[in-house]
């Protein structure tokens, strides 16, 4: 394989396809492909599980989950079933439509189950990383009113319950001490029924509640409706080439969007065998587990494709990888040495996708038949039209930086932010577009380039973290009068957490202090959300009304001019 086949030029047939694809493409086509097209009766679960069991393929494996210590595989009738007996175990404590149920585990079969259960109530499922702590587990159980939750006993200790009076039910997945006042998952789900008829919904009714950051105000719950399958099924065919023998390894755990719709509903609405990997990432893991289960399509993420780069040739070449047809990123921007490094050490160039939480689903996309410029983020999909636009909706000539706008709707965006209709008005402040916040540019063939964040948003590993809710968890510490949140550019991730912060009255600027701040913010929030470098400093740069100038923190910290500091305090 010469590099220079990696040239950066489009052939012009590639682009006449696409031309072509946009113009013959409409939603209204993909929708047909369900059958609720024809009834009006909708639910994800049926479509992604039961109906493959209905149209004969109930045998085929759905489900291939392992870990270090197990290896399991499920049918779609062996989902099905479980799933409705899940479903029965919700019914009997009274959960139904519209209510929110979380589910705070780590990955293993009983997630996959319990999502698809909750699904098949008419529940709105919301799933929670689970290296979330104390705080980042009550804010969205609070926010999100979740009548239910779904655990293990080893989070349940990260439950603030006397905290959470609409919390009624917590089941457990594990042991249950009696008198404990908890649902035990194993007793219930033997003795449920494994018939059940699924609550039929309206297309506009609710799937999930995603939390995400932006860069003020605590996490958002980005809510998402079943609508969204037309999308999730579409660009899995169109942009994983999704195909009927494919085993499909997407490695996003359910907590974050990645792990729904790329982990659960696209490949399952194509009917693909899916596989899910538990346990921590490691490079002879990973490769171990292409090799066991003959991964044919692949969707990981920049950082871990850059650790995988950075174990050496030696690694990958201790495994076969011959069964991978097709390799795809999301979540950050992926760099052109990476892509030219996939190409070596794969024989499959890494296809980029752009999307959010936000939008639900893929849309500006490399897609297979594409050819790929390293470095930019692909086309928008057929039936998706995106621009670069001014401060003032107008749209930008070619090569010119300005906002990344969508023009609305598409069958996948998001229905609200929960609780907050204001801030979802936000992303619309520019008539007929959302406005994504990422700042972008097309060259003159129509590929998007991405340049960074509009506002503070920092993404680190390909997870979205506001600055403002780690700020609010530094300043909790005692030693910590202020607290100004950036990321810093990192080879690895992307960006790390770094912090400015300025103590109060008698503490002394100490590693050890330093140490136990990035413990308290990990022990409290997350291990991704707390700061891997602090620096104390006198004071921090305000602004007159007293908001911390995260701007001229990312200035003194990469050695750049700050920018306009009229308003800064002194
Ligand atoms: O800044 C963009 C970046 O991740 C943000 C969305 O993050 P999140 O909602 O957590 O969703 C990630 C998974 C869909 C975007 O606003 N981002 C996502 N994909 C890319 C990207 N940045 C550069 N290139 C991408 N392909």
């Amino acid at each position: 394989m010469q590099e220079e086949n990696m040239q950066s030029t489009v052939q012009t047939s590639n682009l006449g396809n696409y031309e072509e694809a946009r113009k013959q493409f409409s939603w209204e086509e993909v929708e047909r492909h369900f059958t609720w097209y024809a009834n009006g009766k909708v639910n994800m679960a049926h479509e992604a599980i039961d109906r493959h069991v209905d149209e004969g393929r109930g045998n085929k494996t759905a489900l291939i989950y392992s870990d270090a210590s197990r290896r399991e595989t499920f049918t779609f009738e062996e989902l099905k079933l479980l799933s409705n007996r899940f479903g029965n175990v919700l019914r009997q404590h009274g959960i139904g439509k519209g209510d929110r149920v979380f589910i705070f585990m780590p990955r293993s079969p009983e997630l996959y189950v319990a999502l698809l259960g909750i699904l098949k109530t008419g529940a709105i499922a919301g799933p929670l990383f689970e290296a979330f702590m104390e705080t980042a587990v009550k804010d969205r159980l609070e926010d999100s009113g979740a009548v239910a939750l779904i655990t293990t006993p080893q989070l349940l200790g990260r439950v603030s319950r006397e905290e959470l009076p609409e919390l009624k039910q917590i089941i457990v997945v594990g042991e249950v001490h009696s008198g404990e006042d908890l649902i035990s998952y194993d007793d219930e789900m033997r003795s449920a029924s494994d018939e059940l008829e699924p609550e039929w919904l309206d297309r506009e009714d609710g799937l999930l509640i995603h939390y995400t950051s932006g860069s003020t105000g605590k996490p958002k719950g980005v809510y998402h409706v079943q609508n969204a399958m037309i999308q999730h099924y579409y660009t899995g065919k169109m942009v994983l080439d999704l195909r009927e023998d494919d085993i499909y390894w997407c490695t996003a755990d359910p907590g974050w969007v990645t792990g729904t719709s790329y982990g659960i509903f696209a490949p399952w609405l194509n009917g693909v065998t899916n596989v899910v990997r538990g346990g921590r990432f490691s490079p002879q893991d990973w490769y171990s587990t292409i090799e066991r289960e003959n991964v044919s399509v692949w969707y990981s993420a920049p950082t871990a494709f850059r650790m995988l780069m950075g174990a050496g040739e030696q690694v990958h070449e201790q495994f076969r990888l011959d069964s991978l047809r097709h390799v795809l990123s999301v979540g950050e921007p992926l760099n052109p040495e990476v892509v030219r490094w996939g190409w070596k050490a794969y024989g499959h160039r890494i296809h980029d996708t752009w999307w959010m939480t936000e939008t639900g689903a893929q849309l500006i996309c490399n897609y297979p038949e594409m050819d790929i410029k390293p470095g930019s983020m692909g086309k928008p999909l057929p039936g998706i039209e995106a621009a670069i636009v001014d401060d003032h909706g107008q749209e930008v000539p070619p090569n010119h930086m300005g906002n990344l706008a969508i023009r609305t709707p598409w069958p996948s965006m998001m229905r609200t932010i929960w609780n907050n209709p204001s801030k979802y008005e936000e992303y619309f402040r520019l008539p007929g577009w959302y406005v994504s916040g990422d700042s972008a540019y097309m060259d003159e063939d129509g590929y998007f380039w991405f340049q960074g964040r509009i506002d503070d948003v920092i993404n680190s590993s390909g997870e979205r973290i506001g600055p403002f809710e780690v700020e609010s968890k530094l300043i909790e510490h005692p030693a910590v009068a202020e607290a100004g949140v950036i990321g810093k550019p990192d080879s690895t991730r992307g960006e790390i957490i770094k912090a400015f912060i300025a103590l109060r009255e008698g503490y002394e600027a100490t590693d050890e202090l330093k140490e136990e701040i990035y413990r308290f913010v990990k022990e409290g929030l997350s291990a991704h959300a707390a700061p891997r470098e602090i620096e104390f400093k006198d004071k921090l740069p305000k602004t007159r009304s007293g908001k911390i100038m995260r701007r001229v923190l990312k200035a003194w910290e990469l050695d750049l001019p700050a920018g306009d500091l009229s308003t800064i305090e002194d």
